[in-house]
């Protein structure tokens, strides 16, 4: 992959340019952002690191939407972040226009890109994006899942005492407090994670899982989450520069899957060079399949506020 601008030059955008282009993973990154010299001074602060970790990406930034040309990867992070106390439906309004502009300066500039989207609520604004585009389902998708289960597995880890890196998580819905975390389907280097955890550790890890961000915020105060929103942004474009095939939780839009249309959610999906080639369905039981409906019903109940 040659070019991939990041639309919104805040701390989730930055850190994001940051590691893909320290991993190489593409060799042009362009930081756009609307804040006068916000894009240009975070994208000179990263090129300035280029030396110490030994990387050749060109990294520019300004507020130019025409930086977009040719890009073959668009990544939107801009928006009004939520203050403590808000939910991610509570910013829909103030970012559904941010996300009308952006997408009509994408499809000026950059019309050939997959389109992948940070700003929340991410569930219901991936899929005002992919109406605007009128693209393809696959080309137009969210981030969310790689995010919701790079916590799970932090909180596995800590409850179990087991490596991270042995740790597979997995979270199905939307990126809110009725996402559904799936310990049926995860695993510690292949054994079930159930063989590890009781029902308290798992209560544990769902409701901290469910309430990640919402908890990095309260302590925060003034900043929400970013080093790992902006990791699970890296995970994504490198299954994508790769073509990686990677199975990961994507916001993917429905045509039938889970017995679901016209709706965006967090699935697990193949990601690759085409952006999501597949959606995995998988085989729900009972109570996954009600957590899953009611998230789907919140998500629903915010698309007609769209
Ligand atoms: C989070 C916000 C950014 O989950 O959605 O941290």
């Amino acid at each position: 992959m040659n070019k991939i601008s990041i639309i919104g030059a805040g701390r989730v955008g930055e850190t994001a340019a940051h590691t893909i282009a320290q991993q190489e993973m593409c060799s042009e990154v362009v930081l756009l952002d609307i804040r006068e010299g916000a894009a240009a001074g975070a994208a000179l602060d990263v090129s300035q690191s280029a030396s110490y970790f030994g990387f050749d990406t060109r990294v520019t930034g300004g507020t130019d939407p025409a930086l977009l040309k040719d890009s073959n990867l668009v990544i939107i992070t801009a928006g009004s972040p939520r203050k403590p106390g808000m939910s991610r439906s509570d910013v829909l309004d103030i970012n559904r226009a941010v996300i009308d502009t952006l997408i009509d300066e994408v499809l000026e500039h950059a019309p050939d890109a997959l389109l992948l989207l940070v700003t929340n609520p991410v569930d219901v604004l991936t899929w005002h994006a992919w109406k605007r585009t009128g693209w393809e389902r696959g080309r137009v998708f969210g981030q969310a899942g790689v995010l919701d289960v790079s916590r799970m597995a932090c909180f596995m880890a800590e409850e179990t005492g087991f490596s991270i890196k042995d740790i597979h998580a997995m979270v199905i819905g939307g990126h809110g407090d009725s996402m559904v975390p799936m310990t049926r389907f995860s695993t510690i280097n292949g054994v079930p994670a159930t063989t590890f955890l009781d029902q308290g550790a798992i209560a544990r890890i769902n409701k901290r899982t469910q309430h990640g961000g919402a908890e990095v915020l309260a302590l925060r105060q003034t900043s929400s989450a970013y080093n790992a929103p902006a990791a699970a942004i890296a995970t994504m474009v490198d299954a994508i520069c790769n073509d990686r095939r990677r199975i990961l939780p994507c916001v993917c839009n429905l045509d039938g899957e889970y017995g679901q249309t016209d709706i965006t959610v967090g699935v697990p999906a193949i990601l690759g060079r085409n952006g999501i080639e597949q959606v995995v369905e998988l085989p729900l039981d009972e109570a996954e399949r009600t957590g899953f409906q009611a998230s789907i019903d919140s998500i629903r109940t915010d698309l007609k506020h769209l």
